[in-house]
């Protein structure tokens, strides 16, 4: 099927990045939100946004003009009718996309395609709630839209496949990366993330390490451009915690995904990261803290452990299909600018030193936290 007009519904940080993405790359794109504020909010940012990169000269005046020529801020669901594949990016909660969603099926064509920008509810429950399930995805663009790479293109139990082909196409057309991710809690990016916050946090509560010098492990021995702290700073508590809470929910409380306390309690602080001015550090940070040191016997065992959780949990995804190995690796590295893929990073410390790393931690914990994935014995012999 050829898509040439997309809807984008819900016009905030997501909807007007991803309504950017799609304009840029040729398709007349319509926004849809129901707040006239955040229409409003939408229009403007996206007009600066393309100013601003022609005064750069990143763009010329008539790509300007044509990029906005094609995007239209709508106040009325019946604009959209139509379109061929609709992109909804509205607020976090089942219920509310639910009802949009019978919205938009009672207004578009039988053909048209309807996507979820969901991080965290199940494709496969949100399909269920269509009245033609075998039309709906997820499609999974990551923050901001216009720069990061990755998009997940997720297929609900009853997604039709000729629907994930064409998501495929359409996301080649807009320049970005498609990984197939299997309808599972946290897809593969922030599935596979989770160990990197996690892991760290238990160490750092375990009093093993100061925070400064995780991070600084982490960027000297991994080559990760943030330590973790330095991420959730980043990131935002708010966000990284329940991100953390709905995995391991969604898991079944799987003790490998438990949030933390720590964390926790820094988000009831309201000491959200460098958005609030405060997190696991103040804020602005001061520019001659000098080196961060750490003995070399700390740094093996603190970057182990770590890579050794992340390898791990990249391997378990593979083998439970979550996805395929290459695109275990596409995703961290363009999803969260991860210097390698972790199966090439495991295949390059060796898939049985990994193994040897968490049983020994399983031995030291009596946690079943510490679990070597099946796959790793599979990867292993293939070496
Ligand atoms: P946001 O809060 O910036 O924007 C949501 C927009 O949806 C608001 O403008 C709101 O007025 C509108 N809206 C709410 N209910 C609506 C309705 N019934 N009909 C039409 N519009 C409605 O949220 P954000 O961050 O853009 O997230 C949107 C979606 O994208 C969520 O599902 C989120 O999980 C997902 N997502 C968010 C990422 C992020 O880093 N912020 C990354 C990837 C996915």
């Amino acid at each position: 099927m050829k898509i040439d007009t997309v809807a984008i519904i819900g016009s905030g940080a997501m909807g007007s990045g991803i309504a950017q993405v799609c304009a840029m790359a040729g398709f007349t794109t319509l926004l849809f939100d129901k707040n006239a504020a955040a229409v409003e909010r939408s229009r403007k940012s996206l007009n600066d946004i393309f100013s601003m990169l022609e005064s750069k000269n990143k763009i010329t005046a008539t790509e300007r003009s044509n990029y906005l020529d094609k995007l239209s801020w709508n106040e009325s669901l019946s604009a959209i009718s139509g379109v061929q594949l609709v992109i909804e990016a509205i607020v976090e909660n089942a219920e509310i996309k639910r009802e949009i969603f019978s919205e938009i099926e009672a207004i578009v064509d039988a053909t048209c395609i309807i996507c979820s920008n969901t991080s965290s509810l199940s494709i496969t429950g949100l399909a269920a709630t269509c009245t033609e399930p075998g039309r709906f995805a997820g499609l999974h663009f990551f923050n901001p839209a216009p720069l990061m790479k990755l998009v997940e293109i997720i297929p609900a139990l009853q997604t039709d496949p000729a629907v994930i082909e064409t998501l495929k196409v359409f996301v080649q057309q807009l320049g970005k990366t498609g990984v197939i991710a299997r309808d599972s809690p946290g897809f593969i990016v922030n599935r596979l993330a989770r160990s990197y916050y996690s892991e760290s946090l238990r160490i750092y509560e375990e009093h093993q390490a100061t925070t400064e010098q995780i991070d600084q492990i982490m960027k000297d021995k991994g080559g990760f451009k943030m330590g973790p702290f330095e991420l959730m700073d980043l990131i935002g508590h708010d966000i990284n915690f329940s991100v953390t809470n709905s995995v391991f929910t969604s898991f079944f409380f799987d003790p490998r995904y438990k949030p933390s306390h720590s964390q926790k309690q820094l988000v009831e602080a309201g000491w959200l990261g460098r958005k609030a001015g405060r997190g696991f550090y103040r804020y602005p940070r001061p520019a001659d803290a000098g080196p961060v040191e750490y003995n070399q016997e700390l740094g093996e065992q603190v970057f182990d452990r770590i890579i050794s959780m992340l390898v791990n949990e990249a391997v378990d995804a593979v083998y439970l299909g979550v996805c395929s190995e290459s695109d275990a690796d596409l995703a961290m590295q363009l999803g969260a600018n991860y210097p390698k893929g972790l199966i090439a990073w495991g295949r390059e410390i060796g898939f049985a030193r990994i193994q040897a790393n968490i049983l020994r931690l399983r031995e030291a914990y009596h946690e079943d936290r510490y679990r070597p994935s099946k796959g790793l014995e599979e990867l292993n012999d293939k070496l």
